[in-house]
């Protein structure tokens, strides 16, 4: 989608750019780890194939892609902000990406993802953030009703299930087929479910996005 071709979103420890193909011979290489074809549900492409797909995440109406990059631990910025120049923004380390899939168009369900490719930058509150901001964004500028937004993971990546249910996701339905879980923003968990894969009682303190403000944290991508 068109929509953030220049956007840059500022968070505290990550910064959301658009995907451009100058991103790709990274994300081609992460793409090569058995661990995360598997834990994203994605199959693995050839450099021209990832080019193309690339493309198609540009300018296809039925998909929203940042890429995540860290904020350096020190800002080089004369500014106290996080607000950074864009000759700071193309130093920074990329660590994933965070992307929304619209099958059936804008007043059907959004379909949640998000990586962050390398073990070393997990944990670091990176994923949290990127998509307390990227919901945000999306609900604000699309706009998107929060309660069509959903994510399916599998059953046995607790990380990601947890992530999601800390971002106020509810588990609504397991496809046993698939291995596969449904959550579904806005909605409590299903009372069987949870247990039924192994997953404790979610005692996550909730991160409220909804109320996250955008204000001084938007820029221009080169
Ligand atoms: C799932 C994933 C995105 C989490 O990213 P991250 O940057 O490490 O997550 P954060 O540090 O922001 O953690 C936020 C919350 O997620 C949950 N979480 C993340 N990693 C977890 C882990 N290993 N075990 C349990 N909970 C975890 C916790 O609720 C955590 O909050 P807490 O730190 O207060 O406990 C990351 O592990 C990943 O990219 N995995 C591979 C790809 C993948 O599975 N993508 C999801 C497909 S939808």
């Amino acid at each position: 989608m068109r929509l953030n071709e220049n956007t840059v979103i500022f968070g505290d420890r990550v910064i959301l750019v658009p995907y451009r193909a100058e991103h790709v011979p990274t994300y081609h290489e992460w793409m090569k780890s058995p661990e995360l074809l598997e834990l994203t549900a994605s199959e693995p492409l050839s450099y021209e194939e990832e080019l193309e797909m690339q493309r198609k995440w540009h300018l296809d109406d039925d998909k929203l892609t940042f890429i995540l990059l860290a904020q350096p631990e020190t800002s080089t910025s004369t500014s106290t902000s996080n607000i950074l120049e864009p000759s700071e923004i193309k130093e920074c380390k990329m660590v994933g990406d965070v992307n929304l899939f619209l099958p059936d168009g804008i007043t059907g369900q959004g379909e949640c993802e998000i990586m962050i490719a390398s073990k070393e930058d997990r944990r670091k509150g990176y994923a949290i953030e990127a998509l307390s901001l990227f919901l945000s964004y999306l609900t604000i500028t699309l706009p998107f009703d929060p309660s069509q937004l959903i994510a399916r993971i599998g059953s046995p990546n607790k990380p990601s299930i947890r992530l999601f249910q800390k971002l106020g996701f509810g588990i609504i339905k397991h496809v046993k087929v698939f291995d596969e879980v449904e959550l579904n923003y806005g909605v409590e968990d299903d009372k069987e479910i949870p247990s039924e894969i192994g997953l404790d009682v979610d005692i996550n303190k909730k991160v409220d996005w909804i109320n996250r403000s955008l204000e001084g944290r938007l820029g221009k991508y080169d």
